[in-house]
């Protein structure tokens, strides 16, 4: 069983060691050593890192989201254009912490979190992400979510979780 202590990022998080550089055509190495303290500053998403002791083990970034409903909507329906989600906008796991469960539970600890404190507070239908085809949707699918109909890129794919279900 993962125990891991979770903290948001701060200017003084210690990241020196932690590396996700592994498969990383996502960029997502230099977006948590460059871009996420900006990235929060700017209210784009909050930067939610995994201790196990003093060892930063994964991170997820998370932001308000929406799915789009296909619908035409008339003034009186605005509020049903969309329907409310958190986004997972950034998800990874330390090169050396790999295929141990760590990116399951971080995405258990995002579904528990958009139950437990956003639901809770504020309307909150899906969590919701975009991610690649292959592996990473089949890790996403593995875990509930499920592929919603999109005009995105052809090797993109819109996930989400139906949080009613859970
Ligand atoms: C994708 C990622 C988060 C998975 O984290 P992880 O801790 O290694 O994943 P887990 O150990 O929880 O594995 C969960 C499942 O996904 C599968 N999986 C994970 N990485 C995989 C890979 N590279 N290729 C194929 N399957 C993979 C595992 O086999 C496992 O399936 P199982 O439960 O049937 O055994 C991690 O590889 C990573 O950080 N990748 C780089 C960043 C990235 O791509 N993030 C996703 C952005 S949307």
């Amino acid at each position: 069983m993962h125990v891991f202590t979770v903290k948001t990022l701060t200017r003084r998080t210690d990241l020196s060691k932690f590396n996700c550089s592994k498969d990383d055509d996502l960029k997502l190495n230099e977006f948590i050593h460059k871009e996420a303290l900006e990235y929060q500053k700017n209210g784009e998403g909050v930067t939610h890192l995994f201790y196990r002791r003093e060892k930063i083990v994964g991170f997820v970034t998370l932001a308000m989201g929406s799915i789009k409903r296909n619908k035409k909507v008339d003034i009186v329906n605005y509020s049903k254009v969309n329907v409310p989600a958190l986004f997972l906008g950034r998800l990874a796991v330390d090169n050396s912490e790999r295929g141990k469960g760590v990116g399951s539970y971080l995405l258990e600890y995002c579904v528990g979190f958009a139950i437990k404190l956003v639901k809770n507070a504020v309307g909150c239908r899906y969590v919701t992400l975009v991610t690649k085809k292959g592996y990473r949707s089949n890790f996403y699918q593995k875990q509930g979510f499920k592929i919603v109909k999109s005009k995105l890129d052809k090797d993109l794919d819109l996930l989400s979780y139906n949080l009613q279900a859970a």
